[in-house]
């Protein structure tokens, strides 16, 4: 592109954004974009313009604005080409946004070459393989929006309650969660794993700053092609001195009523775009119905479903437990072997942890895992020990038992699911911008 006409560009960047238009009623303005749609009926001309944050029907008739203008916007505007277009505003209650656009002034900033996403039915691997295109799609835009509103809530939320952000390394010494999902790489001769949580480092910033939590990325070598696990998902991890099981799961109540009240109230048109019944959502308050893991193996058992006390929860048992409330349900207190080593022993019921899991309603699973952490030195290297793990790499966790041992608990929310829960889209690839997937790391 030629200097002068980036010069100009930039200028012209520096223009109207659509979703300010009403209050430009009247006036002319300039708004560029990408092109849309163009259908010409006889000497007047619809193009529909999206400048990312909203669409804009800009009619171009023939006789007002000159033959080269009319050449360019009927013949010269393909799908996706970049434009600048002027015009006066005219509040049009039938136009997407409620305003259209008497073109006055057409520029091609930029002509696309024929754009791969046709307004019609594409497989799902093609759409993944032009995921970086596909974006632009309005079902993808909503997703997307609601889920930057609730990554920009969880730290409102936290902000709120006298929480400070800790942030947790990628890169670390020690496994986090469970062995068999690890993704490893070499780092100057030792063993680096990607962090599979950041619970272990958040729970160090606790006697500093006694409310804390992490928020990012994290990674998981999951083998399994299912449509709620991803390889790399956003996890948000408070922690909590002083609370119990208890209070972590209130606390857990009152955050996911808050995303979901969020959503509700500032993603309104995104929700309606994706066509998401929000009657069960509207209805989440606290609190929500508890069960122990005891409990829920009788209720399932009950259903039919085939379980051993002792087995952890598989995706049906989960469905069938969530399906019978309409709120998220807490299940707690799972037996030690299906749960990670640094939970808490249930003194009253030493086969047991003092954990839980969030299942969310409307088959969308486990959105959260917590637990009160084991702050007993002695037990704590047991578990180390009885689990195999590597003790050197947790001399520094240990640190934290010995130095000023204290109650804690805290929680992971897998922002993904609580996403596509909210949003109802049915698989977690298209509730962040670039999936990682078993079979997918590109684009
Ligand atoms: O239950 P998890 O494994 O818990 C932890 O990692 C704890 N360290 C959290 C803590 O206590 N600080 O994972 C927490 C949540 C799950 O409930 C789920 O929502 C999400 O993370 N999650 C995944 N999301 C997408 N893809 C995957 N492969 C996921 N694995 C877990
Ligand atoms: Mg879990």
């Amino acid at each position: 592109m030629g200097n002068e006409l980036l010069e100009g560009m930039n200028k012209r960047m520096n223009n109207t954004e659509v979703k300010d238009l009403s209050r430009h009623a009247g006036e002319e303005v300039t708004v560029s974009g990408w092109v849309e749609t163009v259908r010409v009926h006889g000497k007047v001309a619809f193009v529909v313009v999206r400048d990312g944050t909203g669409l804009l029907q800009c009619v171009l008739v023939r006789k007002a604005v000159g033959e080269e203008i009319w050449e360019l916007g009927t013949t010269g505007l393909t799908q996706e080409s970049t434009v600048a277009v002027t015009g006066v505003v005219k509040p049009d209650e039938r136009a997407p946004g409620g305003n259209e656009l008497g073109v006055t002034g057409l520029t091609l900033l930029s002509a696309a070459e024929e754009y791969p996403i046709q307004p019609k039915e594409h497989g799902v691997e093609f759409l993944m393989d032009h995921r970086h295109l596909w974006l632009r799609s309005s079902m993808q835009r909503a997703t997307l929006r609601v889920r930057s509103e609730i990554m920009q809530a969880v730290t409102d939320f936290f902000y709120n309650d006298g929480f400070t952000r800790v942030d947790t390394p990628i890169l670390t010494g020690s496994i986090g969660e469970s062995a068999g999902e690890l993704f490893s790489t070499d780092y100057f001769g030792e063993t680096a794993y990607l962090a599979q949580t950041g619970q272990l480092y958040v729970e160090a910033g606790c006697p500093a700053f006694r409310k804390v939590y992490c928020f990012g990325p994290t990674f998981r070598a999951e083998k399994s092609k299912t449509r709620r696990h991803l390889t790399e998902f956003w996890m948000v991890e408070p922690e909590v001195a002083f609370a119990d099981s208890d209070d972590n799961m209130r606390l857990q109540e009152r955050f996911v009523t808050y995303l979901v009240e969020r959503a509700l109230e500032r993603c309104g048109e995104e929700l309606k775009v994706l066509e998401r019944d929000t009657g069960l959502l509207e209805g989440i308050a606290t609190p929500f119905p508890r069960m122990s893991y005891t409990e829920a193996v009788e209720v399932l058992t009950a259903e039919g479903q085939e379980i051993e006390w002792g087995r952890d929860l598989g995706a049906t048992d989960e469905t069938i437990l969530a399906g019978l409330h309409e709120r998220p349900v807490l299940i707690y207190n799972y037996p030690k072997e299906a749960k990670a080593f640094y939970m808490k022993e249930n003194p009253d019921d030493p086969r047991t942890v003092l954990c839980n899991d969030m299942l969310a309603p409307e088959g969308y699973g486990e959105i959260i895992g917590g637990s009160q952490r084991e702050d007993d030195l002695t037990r704590l290297l047991e578990r180390i020990r009885e689990e195999n793990l590597p003790e050197e790499a947790y001399a520094w966790y240990l640190d934290l038992r010995r130095y000023g041992s204290f109650v804690h608990s805290g929680f992971g929310l897998g922002i993904e699911r609580m996403v596509a829960w909210i949003t109802g889209r049915p698989h977690l690839r298209e509730v962040i911008p670039f999936p990682r997937l078993m079979n997918r790391l590109s684009p």
